[in-house]
């Protein structure tokens, strides 16, 4: 089975540091989100083809310098297809079933559980679904007997959404499913193509542990933490000459000296925390550098960015090179 994994979403809520990198290449719990979510495919997968669009030279080069266990294509957009429209570009030679994953949703899902009961469900596609709070900024799904789909609504108003069972980002389709996308125009597969496969047997997979959708900058963090806890970002002590507690994942050599950690830190390569600082939730991107005395709390600082002697940065999102 292949798997296509949907990349070239601009990320614009994560902007300003995705201005400079990619989402799916900003790292959490120690590793690029992107690789967090081909760590959910099955070691017999065949292929993943990674259906790129907004910088996807620079993930097309981390792919080349980092290869994940599977091999890797990218297919790029010239311009931005959508979510249906990417799929559709990226399928040739894809396999029947195929995998398709969402780049930016941090989540337990037993995958090979999934492609079993898609199987044994018959029909043409097996979706993943979360049961959230509030479903209004996703698409609802209602489920009747045996969690076929009998109705699928993208971002509904409160009095329309049919359940709190939502598009977990994570599916398996029959081929089948991409004969209905219009080629060479963009299209959001969930909204314009899904309702109309529902005939064709369309089955929810309930997802009961951990699912976050990392699209802002509090859910990245919060993703970090349920990776953290799940301990999918390394061993996680507390950077050596450093004190307070972990988990903190290093990638590369870092630079900490007589600083104090809280919980649930990423420290990007050649990052640097000077004395006496305090760094808790937050991802400290390459090249960064607290300096000394201060403080940095539920922050992303982007590659390189700044924050100054004795400042207190607290929720807050510098992009490349900022200073604060
Ligand atoms: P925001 O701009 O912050 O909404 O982020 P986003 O651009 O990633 O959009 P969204 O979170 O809705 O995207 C869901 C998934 O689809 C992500 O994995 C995106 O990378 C991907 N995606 C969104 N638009 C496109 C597109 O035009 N082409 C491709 N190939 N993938 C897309």
């Amino acid at each position: 089975m292949k798997a296509i994994v949907l990349v070239g979403g601009f990320g614009t809520r994560l902007r300003p540091v995705t201005y400079a990198v990619p989402k799916q290449l900003i790292p959490v719990a120690g590793k690029p989100m992107l690789y967090h979510v081909l760590d959910l495919l099955p070691p017999d997968v065949e292929e993943v083809v990674l259906a790129t669009g907004y910088k996807a030279e620079l993930i097309d080069a981390y792919v080349r310098a980092h290869p994940p266990r599977w091999p890797v294509r990218t297919v790029p957009e010239a311009e931005p297809l959508g979510t249906g429209g990417g799929m559709k570009n990226a399928s040739a030679g894809i396999s029947d079933p195929f995998f398709l994953l969402n780049s930016d949703v941090l989540a337990a899902v037993d995958l090979t559980g999934m492609r079993a009961a898609h199987a044994a469900n018959g029909g043409i596609g097996t979706m993943a679904l979360y049961e959230v709070d509030d479903p209004r900024p996703y698409g609802v799904a209602a489920l009747g007997p045996r969690d076929r789909i009998t109705a699928f609504v993208e971002k509904p108003e409160p009095k329309d959404a049919p359940s709190r069972w939502i598009n977990a980002g994570v599916a398996v389709w029959g081929r089948a499913a991409l004969d209905p996308i219009p080629p060479g125009r963009a299209v959001s597969f969930e909204r314009e193509i899904v309702p109309g496969l529902l005939p064709k047997g369309v089955y929810g997979f309930r997802l009961s542990r951990y699912w976050e959708d990392a699209g802002t900058p509090e859910r990245i963090l919060r993703a970090q933490e349920l990776l953290f806890d799940d301990h999918r970002g390394g061993p996680g002590g507390v950077p050596t000459g450093a004190r307070g507690s972990g988990p903190v994942a290093t990638m590369g050599a870092v630079s900490v000296r007589d600083a104090t950690f809280g919980p649930y830190v990423t420290l990007g390569d050649h990052s640097t925390v000077e004395p006496g600082a305090r760094v808790e939730n937050s991802i400290v991107m390459d090249g960064a550098v607290i300096e000394r005395d201060a403080r940095v709390a539920r922050c992303v600082l982007g590659p390189r960015a700044r924050v100054h002697a004795g400042h207190e940065v607290v929720g807050q999102v510098l992009g490349e090179g900022a200073e604060a």
